[in-house]
């Protein structure tokens, strides 16, 4: 199994390491080479960096499930040899209520200065009122579009002792592990007009769906890279049939495959792709599509690994850091308000978005994977919190637990596989390396 979100070949090649580094800003997406465990600029890692992160816990479960992720980044810091400066931002439903708009100019600034921004879950019920000018989600928007994060990446693979808590047959989960890559500041979320008007016919509806042929050509050249990285081969989800934006999608997609001759490419409808992905979901490698598509497919990808509460997510664009690319990390699952303040929000999927982040932004490939295998173990180990509960009834041997409790199983596997690998000797990045 490949690990979640490969970066593309970018990201430590051109970054220079240490913050004293020039930094690569404005390079193309397309020059960038993979940072993986084994990549010997790894074993250089300044072991007295520290990581300057924007973190925004944001609403509902948001800050406990950031709470969770922010002790397993601790602990990896502990045992692998850097540390953290955090900067915490107000933003969404939270900053309404503090400052009555949900994001200001100088957190979306502070978000922009940081390596990277740690994010839990926007929403709030309070603020749901469809006639509001102000929403929290909102701020989200202009984050993603402030900040240049052009790209979603959502890995979606199955835990293997989490098939069971899939409603899909089991035997269909062998071998999922794809990608979906989500054209995240275009497409109907951005276009203008879109509003409600009063007309002598009653009222009318407009969103605009709207693409320039830059903002396809980027996404999907980055989906070619990452292909290039993984199994070598590329979905474009489009409605063709019916959209021009989805024929321009198409064409641009034929114009980029040149460039890649390594990478098998294939072009599917959505709504066919909606059926194929639960069918036969071990068939995609990475998937990618505008915006739209991208946000309900990957929502219902999530339903393959058992819960919604397990898919971490990265959003990253063309700005470099000393480190990587600079980008945001987010668990796909929302606020779910309803269970807000009651640690029993799955952790895992902030913690792997955390995880994601190292691998990005923080130029530590190896220490993305302990997180990931420390989550394993952790799952492995029986840990399972109410989400993973209730998709397969309760079961021997299962620990149900809280939130913070599950970080913490996270946190001892965590330093249970650093231990054993410092006693084997592994290279650079290991615990114990200072
Ligand atoms: C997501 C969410 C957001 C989106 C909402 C909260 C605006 O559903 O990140 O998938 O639609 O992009
Ligand atoms: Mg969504």
């Amino acid at each position: 199994m490949t690990t979640p979100g490969q970066p593309p070949n970018s990201v430590a090649a051109g970054a220079s390491r240490g913050r004293g580094g020039s930094s690569t800003e404005g390079e193309r997406t397309s020059d960038v080479r993979e940072p993986r465990s084994a990549d010997p600029t790894k074993a250089s890692a300044d072991p007295e960096v520290t990581y300057r992160l924007a973190v925004v816990p944001g609403d509902g479960i948001g800050p406990e499930v950031i709470a969770g992720g922010r002790r397993v980044l601790e602990a990896a810091g502990r045992l692998f040899g850097f540390r953290f400066e955090w900067h915490k931002v107000l933003i969404g439903g939270v900053a309404m209520d503090a400052y009555g708009v949900p994001m200001r100019d100088e957190d979306l600034a502070a978000c922009a200065a940081a390596d990277a921004v740690y994010f839990g879950a926007i929403g709030d019920p309070k603020y749901d009122d469809p006639k509001a000018k102000v929403r929290p989600e909102q701020a989200l928007l202009a984050m993603r579009k402030g900040l240049g994060l052009y790209a979603n990446l959502r890995p979606v693979t199955v835990q293997p002792v989490l098939r069971g808590s899939s409603p899909v047959r089991e035997s269909l989960l062998e071998g999922v592990d794809m990608l979906i890559v989500r054209e995240l500041t275009g497409g109907l979320y951005f276009g203008k007009p879109s509003e409600q008007r009063d007309t002598p016919a009653g009222r009318e509806v407009v969103d605009t769906l709207i693409y320039t042929e830059g903002e396809i050509r980027r996404v999907v050249k980055l989906a070619f890279e990452l292909a290039r990285g993984r199994r070598k081969k590329l979905t474009s989800v489009d409605k063709a049939n019916v959209l021009s934006s989805s024929r321009l999608w198409r064409t641009i997609v034929e114009e980029v495959k040149p460039e890649y001759p390594d990478v098998t490419v294939e072009h599917r409808l959505v709504d066919a792709c909606a059926m194929t992905l639960i069918q036969r979901p071990a068939l995609f490698d990475v998937i990618v599509t505008e915006n739209l598509f991208g946000d309900i497919l990957s929502d219902e990808a999530s339903v393959l690994a058992g819960s919604l509460g397990m898919l971490p997510s990265a959003s990253i664009g063309e700005k470099r850091t000393p480190f990587g690319v600079h980008g945001l990390y987010e668990p796909i699952h929302g606020s779910a308000p309803d269970i807000a303040g009651k640690d029993v929000a799955n952790p895992l999927a902030t913690i792997l978005s955390g995880a994601m982040m190292l691998r990005w932004s923080l130029g530590r490939p190896a220490v993305a994977e302990a997180i990931e295998a420390a989550v394993g173990a952790a799952l492995a180990d029986g840990y399972r919190t109410p989400d993973l509960v209730a998709a397969t009834g309760e079961q021997p041997g299962q620990k149900k637990v809280g939130t913070q409790a599950m970080a913490d199983a996270v946190v001892t596997a965590l330093e249970a596989g650093a231990s054993q690998k410092a006693g084997a000797g592994g290279p650079g990045e290991r615990a114990g390396a200072r």
